[in-house]
């Protein structure tokens, strides 16, 4: 363990030094950049408006969204996740357009997936593009550090070509519009969006499964706190990115993520051969990450599956 984590305090100190353009942005407070959206009562804004807790007991789940709608941009919250056993609690920060396209919306997810004592702490993100609701794209990670016990930070960067995902400004998944001649099409986010972060009821689903649920008599109200946000493109002022760049990482980025997901990651539609025979268009093979999760779960990603393209 000690061992894991040395290795990766070196991957943050390297990575640092990288992708400058999404670190130390300028951040927003709660009530600059957002409402309540339900649940009013459990969002309650904290030292004077910067940051916001929501929470859910008996009477209700909560959350928030932006009162701007962007088109691309990068966007961040530091998140302190709800402490203690919070099975079945999913929390989620987003950005999403339903209500303003509800049969073709876009969306682009962080959710985390509750957590008992002892086990590993999971993150899942997600993305949908015209109402490609019946084509998910989850991928799952456990996170490297316990994310009830400090603020981390969650960002996403979405321009015309790309979507990557950040924890700690560390790159753990990046989504091109288009890998040679293959092309994501309309399942691209591609509209203007709000974006929310929400606390609610996932027993069903989120934690292993729905084998372990909520237990709000002996855990809750479960709180989950957000702070520094930041909202960043062009109705904001400050472009951070140029809508023309290059949809690549950097190498030195290409290689964290890499190693990241080599490590960390549980799970990836794009080697789900049992629910895609053959891979969505943007997902590229790469046998180490396929062997990763060959060793991690043999009954998902075992030899059942043939691998389909390249
Ligand atoms: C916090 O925001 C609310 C709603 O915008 C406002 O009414 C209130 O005065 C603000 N409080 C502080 C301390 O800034
Ligand atoms: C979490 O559990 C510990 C030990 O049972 C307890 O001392 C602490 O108050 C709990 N924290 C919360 C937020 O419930
Ligand atoms: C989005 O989906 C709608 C409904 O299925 C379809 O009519 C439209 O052509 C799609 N848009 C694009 C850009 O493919
Ligand atoms: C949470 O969801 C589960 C499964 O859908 C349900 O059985 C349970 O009653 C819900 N709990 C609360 C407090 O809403
Ligand atoms: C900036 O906004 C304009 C108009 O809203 C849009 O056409 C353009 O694509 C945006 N640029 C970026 C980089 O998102």
């Amino acid at each position: 363990m000690v061992v894991h984590l040395l290795a990766f305090l070196l991957i943050v100190s390297f990575f640092s030094s990288s992708e400058s353009s999404i670190i130390d942005q300028p951040t927003l407070s709660f009530s600059e950049g957002f409402h309540p959206l339900y649940g009013e009562l459990n969002v309650v804004p904290h030292e004077a408006n910067k940051s916001v807790h929501i929470s859910m007991d008996e009477r209700s789940s909560s959350g928030f969204r932006s009162k701007l709608m962007y088109v691309h941009g990068y966007f961040e919250s530091s998140i302190r996740l709800p402490e203690n056993y919070s099975a079945g609690v999913v929390v989620t920060f987003y950005a999403c357009n339903n209500q303003k396209f509800p049969y073709v919306h876009d969306e682009i997810d962080f959710e985390f997936l509750g957590h008992i004592d002892g086990q590993e702490w999971l993150v899942q993100t997600n993305f949908y593009g015209n109402g490609s609701t019946n084509r998910g794209r989850e991928e799952r990670y456990v996170l490297w550090f316990d994310p009830s016990e400090d603020f981390h930070r969650y960002g996403i960067l979405w321009t015309g070509n790309r979507i990557t995902y950040y924890v700690d400004h560390v790159p753990i998944r990046h989504v091109i519009r288009k890998v040679d001649s293959n092309s994501i099409g309309a399942d691209f986010p591609s509209k203007e969006m709000r974006l929310y972060g929400t606390i609610w009821n996932g027993s069903n689903w989120a934690t292993m499964g729905g084998k372990y649920k909520l237990d709000l008599t002996n855990y809750g109200p479960y709180v989950a706190k957000f702070s520094n946000f930041v909202l960043n493109n062009n109705n904001t002022g400050s472009l951070i990115w140029n809508e023309n760049e290059n949809e690549m990482m950097s190498e030195e980025d290409t290689r964290h993520m890499r190693t990241f997901r080599n490590k960390y990651m549980t799970y990836s539609y794009c080697y789900d051969y049992k629910r895609y025979a053959v891979a969505l268009p943007e997902c590229v093979f790469y046998s180490d990450e396929f062997a990763h999760l060959q060793k991690f779960d043999p009954w998902t990603f075992g030899s059942g599956g043939n691998k389909a393209s390249n």
